[in-house]
């Protein structure tokens, strides 16, 4: 019989056990989708009560590729219920008890409920290990993004397609030389990410990128 995958993330029991079973939840809802759901009307409502997770295996990779690089400041583009969250906020809690200083994850949700149950998932998993490493903007990212951003190694982008780039670009000028911009669906999404996409690779813009193949696609660009 083969070894289970390995899991890199540091955690107590009862953090791994929220983290598997928030990720059940999250499928079980995706499963149940209608299959045009991406194309339907009324998008927001369908997705008020959804999780829309970033799938399990790509989280375990931005927590480990977050300790790799010693993140201290990361930005969420679209927390929803705030299980990446969780990841990044012990990443950055792990990076600041090695290399010392300051950093949070700058987390962001626009519908107020799902703000609020994330808020109760954060505590769950603890206040000491995720709550207070986690500065949540309700709201438009676009407006509450606007000020209060440190300089960013990190930046993981898991929203709506038409308001990719925009974040993008309003964050772009606090982003170190050597951060990184996670963007989840680069394949499943190609089409509605056609101008984000365009913008990464485009020479000009300073980045290097590469399409990890995971399921949908995860695209990783680093700016140089
Ligand atoms: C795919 S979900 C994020 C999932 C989350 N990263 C996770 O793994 O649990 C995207 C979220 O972005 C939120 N969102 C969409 N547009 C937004 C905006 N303009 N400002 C803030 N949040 C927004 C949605 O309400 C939704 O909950």
């Amino acid at each position: 019989m083969s070894a289970p995958a390995p899991n890199p993330v540091v955690a107590p029991d009862h953090v791994l056990a929220l983290l598997d079973r928030l990720h059940k939840e999250s499928l079980t809802q995706e499963n149940a989708l209608p299959s045009t759901y991406l194309a339907s009307g009324g998008f927001d409502d369908l997705m008020r009560d959804k999780f829309i997770a970033l799938d399990q295996d790509k989280c375990q990779f931005v927590y480990q590729l977050a300790r790799a690089t010693g993140a201290r400041n990361i930005v969420e583009i679209g927390t929803s219920f705030g299980v990446s969250t969780i990841y990044l906020a012990l990443a950055v809690g792990s990076n600041l008890d090695r290399l010392g200083g300051e950093g949070k994850v700058v987390a962001t949700e626009k519908e107020h409920t799902k703000a609020e149950k994330a808020r109760q998932y954060w505590q769950e998993a603890g206040n000491d290990l995720v709550t207070r490493h986690i500065d949540l903007r309700e709201g438009d990212l676009l407006e509450t993004l606007t000020k209060d951003i440190p300089q960013i190694d990190l930046i993981l982008l898991d929203i709506w397609a038409p308001v990719a780039l925009p974040a993008l670009k309003l964050l772009e000028p606090k982003l170190r030389s050597g951060g990184v911009v996670i963007l989840d669906n680069s394949i499943s999404s190609a089409t509605r990410y056609k101008e984000l996409l365009e913008h990464l690779r485009s020479p000009k813009n300073g980045y290097t990128n590469l399409t990890l193949p995971y399921s949908k696609g995860l695209e990783m660009s680093v700016k140089l």
